[in-house]
């Protein structure tokens, strides 16, 4: 949504990530299909941010894919902080275990290879952050389940939601239609703050108030 150049003046006078999380970004973007999926050095240290902000402990993640932002989240944690990642992919989530390994913030991270539809059933805590980053067309289950999962002080943040600037049209595809829809309940959430930020392909932010 904004000029590469300037995204870039963002990330240098951002803070930076850590050297494996570095490794790991370089290696997905030259070896794995479908890199684009990952969230990028900007909004890692905007969720870097709000965890250490909110001095969080209790992580739940949807969608792990070559376990970046996982990790990135995991370094934010205090020592005794979690983060639970879910995923269907056995591929890219070996990728991901493989680069936690080498971090020392890897034993914070726990994956659970399934379906976020079936992996949720068995989830009965509540978390101080929740980040949904996979299947779009689930988005609003994710959302409803996360609504009643989240810590009273915790924040839900939900990546894609400008979904390439393609919201603004309506019966476009299934993904886009589930994201404007998603959005749609977003707005309307009573007892909530959120803010859509147009930081790359669009972050929400959502807070009990
Ligand atoms: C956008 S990527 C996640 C990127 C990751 N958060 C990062 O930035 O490092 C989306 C991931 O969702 C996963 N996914 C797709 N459908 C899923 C489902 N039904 N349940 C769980 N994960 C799913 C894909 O395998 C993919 O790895």
């Amino acid at each position: 949504m904004i000029p590469s150049e300037i995204e870039q003046y963002c990330i240098n006078h951002s803070s930076a990530q850590d050297e494996v999380a570095k490794e790991l970004f370089e290696y997905t973007k030259n070896n794995i299909h479908g890199s684009n999926m990952l969230i990028g050095p900007m909004e890692a240290s905007l969720l870097s941010f709000l965890i250490k902000f909110g001095r969080l402990k209790s992580i739940l993640e949807f969608g792990t894919f070559t376990g970046y932002s996982a990790l990135v989240m995991a370094e934010a944690l205090p020592v005794d902080g979690t983060v639970t990642t879910i995923d269907i992919n056995p591929h890219t989530t070996k990728t991901a275990r493989e680069f936690w390994d080498k971090s020392s913030h890897g034993n914070k991270i726990t994956q659970i290879l399934k379906p976020g539809m079936s992996a949720i059933e068995e989830i009965h805590q509540s978390f101080d952050l929740i980040f949904i980053d996979a299947d779009k067309n689930n988005y609003s289950h994710y959302l409803n389940w996360s609504l009643n999962h989240l810590n009273p002080k915790g924040v839900i943040v939900v990546d894609n939601t400008l979904w390439y600037g393609k919201v603004l049209k309506r019966g476009e595809d299934k993904q886009t239609d589930s994201i404007i829809a998603h959005n749609q309940t977003v707005a309307e959430l009573e007892g909530y703050t959120k803010v859509l930020l147009p930081i790359r392909d669009g972050i929400t932010l959502i807070t009990k108030s």
